[in-house]
């Protein structure tokens, strides 16, 4: 069986002690807060519109507020796949180690609560700045079952590398909100308490990579990542319904209205942005290249990882 550098140190007891220590409760974080509406909740470089001169002051606050919004509508969603994704991984599993069971299950509660963290996040926000936000994820759920449907198509390894790139992204999340001058106290928190969980969740990523990818050939190491390019596509169609949804809510709050250069300006700009901030934070973050570069140079370098 390989042994991988990057899983070195970790294991199951101590991450376990760690979650138990860490554990918050939703009506903790949030302990009847409201957000501050009269203020960005994110940090700017998070919406990226700042050079667009034919937006007004009060449309770049509600575009932050959009920013907010969206963040913790598409993370909702994306984590709904991961309970099953892990039931999956544990039912497939050989059980060599006592304590992945009950790990992967705490693991999957875990992104349960913090589905109902972000859920509260949406209607906190909706009541703090007294608008509705519109969504790309509908409330009868048919967008998320379709995504979590072609997500749990790929192979186990690369659902766990999206879902790695994904949690180092939370962190980077919550260091560079906390350190924007003026930051929202509400939103930092809700960041932070995320990523106190996430932490552990890399770790037991970390670990099924490493267990895994014992298991796999040359080759399917390699393929890997690019059904992790694949799953990107499948969330940056989902970027784009969102930002359809920010320019919507924007033009309903505001009353304004667009030309055509304007609307692909704007368009391109929340786009970019977004894919920066969700996607592009995780990928290029040290400690998810680490671990790709690792288990493949070739197969990294197809997510834009060199050497
Ligand atoms: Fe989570
Ligand atoms: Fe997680």
């Amino acid at each position: 069986m390989t042994s991988y550098g990057f899983a070195s140190g970790l294991d199951h007891a101590s991450i376990m002690e760690t979650a138990d220590r860490v554990a918050w409760t939703v009506d903790g974080v949030f302990g009847g807060r409201r957000f501050d509406a009269s203020k960005p909740m994110v940090p700017t470089s998070w919406v990226g519109t700042e050079a667009l001169a034919f937006l007004e002051a009060g449309d770049q606050l509600v575009l932050n507020h959009c920013r907010a919004f969206s963040y913790v509508h598409l993370l909702g969603n994306y984590e709904e796949f991961i309970p099953l994704h892990l039931g999956d991984a544990m039912e497939k599993s050989g059980h060599d180690d006592d304590l992945q069971p009950p790990s992967l299950v705490r693991f999957g509660q875990q992104e349960r609560k913090h589905q109902a963290l972000f859920r509260r996040a949406e209607s906190v926000l909706e009541e703090s700045c007294g608008h509705r936000f519109a969504r790309y994820f509908d409330r009868d759920k048919t967008r998320v079952v379709e995504l979590t449907t072609a997500i749990l198509r790929r192979p186990l390894l690369s659902r766990f590398l999206i879902l790695l790139a994904l949690e180092w992204g939370t962190q980077r999340h919550y260091v560079e909100s906390v350190k924007e001058p003026g930051a929202e106290a509400l939103y930092v928190d809700v960041l932070k308490a995320h990523w106190i969980e996430e932490a552990q969740h890399t770790k037991w990523d970390t670990l099924e990579i490493a267990r895994l990818a014992a298991e796999s050939s040359i080759g399917e190491l390699e393929d890997a990542f690019d059904h992790v390019l694949e799953i990107g596509q499948l969330i940056d169609a989902t970027f784009a319904g969102q930002v359809e949804s920010e320019i919507e809510t924007l033009q309903r709050v505001s009353g304004r209205t667009f030309s055509d250069d304007e609307a692909v300006a704007l368009r391109d700009a929340l786009h970019r942005s977004m894919s920066a901030i969700v996607a592009g934070v995780g990928l290029t973050h040290p400690s998810f290249a680490k671990v790709a570069r690792e288990l493949s140079q070739q197969g990294a370098a197809r997510v834009g990882i060199g050497r």
